[in-house]
């Protein structure tokens, strides 16, 4: 079993590998290619960028927990200008794709910086972070069908020759529904567009963090500066499995829609279960911050995995 064993097409993208580093996880290109073989994973997904630059929340942001980690880093970067100063050019060296990770708080500035990047053209496509919520309703866009499918339709109609993922929340429970959501991202405002001509999302992204909270048992009060944050590692796994099964067998394989499986993935049994359960690529942020070598070993096993699969 040679090294490309293992590749894989994202919508069109070819990766070496299913394994893509996750968005926020890494630094804000490619930083973690100091401790990890970039030219040995699948693609790197940037830190989430925004318009405007951001500090992100201050005092407490992360809390390590035995069950994985708790953050509220409140989406710091160096907003869309920052961003194309110091990492625009960068970009077409990095040793695997690169994806774009957009944030927002209003349909416009998602669309902002996503003509930016469609603009690169070492971007090898975007990814939009829909857990923000919308300045003018309120809600996370992740959350609300009818928003989502407003900008995804919006950002859509910017990327003639970049592909769209759509990153999904995974609090959506009962009405609408993963599903539902999932639908609203594949499907958009029903323009075509795009390099694979769909109205909508390529690729779909399960999931971002979950909601969740610590308190100090001494004061009483919540550990993180900002109340609650986003619950990763592995106590997300098998809720994200049970997300990517749902969404692949309720509208991505009808569709043909690849699906990154991402939570709690630290080992290569997790992601061979994330990739049975229905995921094309498997994400990895928790595990490779704990221990960055882990990355090497996921691989490994995959490829372990799939030669005897493949003999049998
Ligand atoms: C410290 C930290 C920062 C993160 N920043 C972002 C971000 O900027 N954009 C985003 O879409 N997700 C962000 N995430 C979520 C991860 O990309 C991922 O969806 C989540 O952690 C679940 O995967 P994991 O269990 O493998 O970590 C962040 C997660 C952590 C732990």
């Amino acid at each position: 079993m040679g090294r490309d064993s293992l590749s894989i097409d994202l919508a069109g993208l070819r990766l070496r590998n299913p394994i893509v580093l996750a968005a926020g996880t890494h630094g804000t290109v490619d930083e973690i290619g100091e401790l990890v073989d970039l030219s040995r994973v699948g693609a790197v997904v940037t830190k989430s960028i925004t318009v405007e630059a951001r500090e992100g929340n201050p005092g407490v942001r992360v809390v390590p927990l035995r069950v994985g980690m708790l953050n509220a880093v409140g989406l710091a970067n160096p907003g869309l200008d920052g961003f194309l100063r110091e990492y625009g050019a960068r970009i077409a060296g990095v040793a695997c794709p690169v994806i774009g990770s957009i944030a927002g708080f209003s349909m416009e500035e998602y669309v902002e910086v996503a003509k930016a990047f469609e603009a690169l053209e070492a971007m090898a496509a975007v990814e939009l972070n829909v857990s923000c919520p919308n300045v003018h309703g309120g809600l996370e866009f992740g959350v609300d069908p009818a928003a989502l499918r407003e900008l995804v339709g919006a950002v859509r109609r910017e990327l003639k020759t970049t592909r769209l993922i759509v990153k999904l929340s995974p609090i959506v429970v009962g009405n609408p529904g993963m599903v539902e959501v999932a639908r609203a991202a594949i499907e958009g405002m029903g323009e075509d567009g795009g390099p694979n001509g769909r109205a909508g999302a390529d690729a779909l992204t399960i999931s971002n963090t979950v909601p969740g909270m610590k308190i100090d048992i001494e004061t009483g009060e919540p550990v993180l500066s900002n109340g609650s944050g986003g619950l990763s590692g592995p106590a997300i796994h098998p809720i994200v499995v049970k997300l990517v099964y749902d969404v692949e067998r309720g509208i991505a394989r009808e569709t043909g829609t690849p699906i990154i499986g991402l939570g709690g993935v630290s080992s290569w049994r997790d992601a061979a279960e994330m990739m049975i359960a229905g995921a094309t690529a498997v994400g990895m942020g928790t595990g490779t911050m704990g221990d960055a070598r882990s990355v090497g070993r996921v691989v490994r096993g995959l490829e372990r995995w799939r030669a005897v699969g493949s003999r049998q």
